[in-house]
C-alpha cells in the first residue's frame, strides 16, 4: 500500500468532480464499506504486525478524515455552484449598436428647422411627375430651350395617376411643387418643399442622378426682392456661420423675373482664390427669384395682386460645402466609417 500515491488518486479525483454523480463515484471508489480503497487498506490492517498496525492505521484514518473533509467540501461547492445556463454577470457587456441619422437628413433637418423659424411649413409631392408640373406651368411650354438646363429621366411607360395627368419623367427638380401647392391653396403662402429629384446624370464627384432638393415659395401681396435677399442671406448665416459673404449673381430661369443666384465666400481661402471656388474666392449655393407672372397665371393667381419668390437649392451642395466633403458619392454608399463623424 502506498500512502503517498492514494493521496495523491484522492485529491486528483476530487478536484475533477463536476457532477452529483461524480462525487457518488469518487465517494465509492474510496470510502465504500465494502469496495472503497481506504475501507479495504484498514481491513488489511488484521494481517499487519502490530506495530505496522498502529502507524499505518493512524495514517490511514487521517487520510480517510481527509476524504471525507474533502469531499463534503465538494459537495457543498456543487450545491452552491450555478447551473450550467446561468448568466455570468461578470462577463463585460456587449455594446448595441446605435444608428444615428444620415448626414443629409441631419442637413435637411436643420434648414426645416431654420424655414419653420421664419414661418414656413411643409410640404411635400410626388416624384413620378407630369410633364405640366414639372415644365410646363413653370413657364417651360415643349421645345422651350430651357427644358435642356435638366437632362431628364422619362418613364418608359406614363403611370396612370388617380386624380390629374398620368405621370411622365422622374421629377428633375422640387420646383413642381410651387404648382401643385398654388393649385389648392391661396396667398398668403410659405411654403418649404423637400425631396429627391432625378436627372439624367452619371455619378462623379459633383454630379449623381438623385439627389435631394429644398423647394421654397412666399406669395402675398406686397413680396418684393428684399425679402427674397432677407430670407435666403438668412439661411446662409444660419448654416454656414454669420462672417461668410454672400452675394446675389443675376441668373435665368424660365420661372423667375428676375432670376438670382446665390454665392457665399469661400471659407477654404477666405475670399482669395483658390481650387475649391476655382479662383473666384465665391461658392454657388442655389438658384432663385421673383416668381413670373406666367406661373401665377397657370394657377390662376392675379399677378397684379400678388408677387412672390422662390428658391431651390440642393442639400448635397449644401453638405459638401458645409462639411467641406469632396465627393458627392460618399453620402450614397453607406460606408459607415464615412457616415459615422456625423454629426461633426
Ligand atoms: N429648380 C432649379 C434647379 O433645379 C432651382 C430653382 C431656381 C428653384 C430658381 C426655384 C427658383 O424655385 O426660383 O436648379
Amino acid at each position: 500500500m502506498n500512502i503517498p500515491d492514494l493521496q495523491r488518486d484522492i485529491e486528483r479525483d476530487i478536484a475533477s468532480i463536476k457532477t452529483a454523480a461524480d462525487l457518488r463515484a469518487v465517494r465509492d471508489r474510496y470510502l465504500s464499506r465494502k469496495s472503497g480503497k481506504i475501507s479495504l487498506a484498514l481491513k488489511e490492517l488484521a494481517s499487519a504486525s502490530p506495530e505496522d498496525r498502529r502507524t499505518l492505521g493512524q495514517t490511514l484514518n487521517t487520510l480517510k478524515q481527509f476524504a471525507e473533509q474533502e469531499l463534503d467540501r465538494a459537495e457543498q461547492a456543487l450545491a452552491s455552484a450555478p447551473p450550467a445556463d446561468a448568466i455570468d454577470v461578470t462577463l463585460p457587456g456587449r455594446t448595441p449598436l446605435v444608428g444615428h441619422r444620415h448626414p443629409l437628413t441631419l442637413l435637411r433637418e436643420r434648414v426645416e428647422e431654420i424655414f419653420l423659424r421664419m414661418g414656413f411649413y411643409i410640404a411635400e409631392g410626388p416624384e413620378l411627375e407630369d410633364d405640366y408640373h414639372n415644365f410646363e406651368a413653370l413657364n417651360m411650354p415643349p421645345e422651350h430651350p430651357a427644358r435642356d438646363m435638366q437632362d431628364t429621366l422619362y418613364l418608359a411607360t406614363p403611370v396612370p395617376v388617380e386624380s390629374g395627368r398620368p405621370a411622365t419623367l422622374l421629377r428633375t427638380h422640387t420646383s413642381g411643387m410651387q404648382i401643385r401647392y398654388m393649385e389648392s391653396h391661396q396667398p398668403p403662402i410659405r411654403l418649404f418643399a423637400p425631396g429627391r429629384v432625378y436627372r439624367r446624370d452619371g455619378l462623379d464627384l459633383t454630379h449623381s442622378p438623385m439627389f435631394t432638393q429644398v423647394e421654397g415659395l412666399v406669395v402675398d401681396e406686397g413680396i418684393t426682392l428684399a425679402d427674397l435677399k432677407g430670407t435666403l442671406v438668412t439661411l446662409a448665416h444660419e448654416l454656414f456661420g454669420h462672417d461668410r459673404g454672400t452675394r446675389f449673381r443675376p441668373s435665368f430661369f424660365p420661372y423667375t423675373e428676375p432670376s438670382a443666384e446665390l454665392d457665399i465666400s469661400c471659407a477654404a481661402c477666405g475670399g482669395k482664390g483658390c481650387n475649391m471656388c476655382k479662383g473666384s474666392g465665391w461658392i454657388e449655393v442655389l438658384g432663385s427669384g421673383m416668381v413670373h407672372p406666367a406661373v401665377f397665371e397657370a394657377v390662376g393667381y392675379d399677378p397684379e395682386r400678388y408677387t412672390g419668390f422662390a428658391f431651390g437649392v440642393g442639400i448635397e451642395r449644401l453638405a459638401l460645402l458645409k462639411w467641406g466633403i469632396e465627393d458627392i458619392r460618399l453620402f450614397y454608399e453607406n460606408d459607415l466609417r464615412f457616415l459615422e463623424q456625423f454629426p461633426l
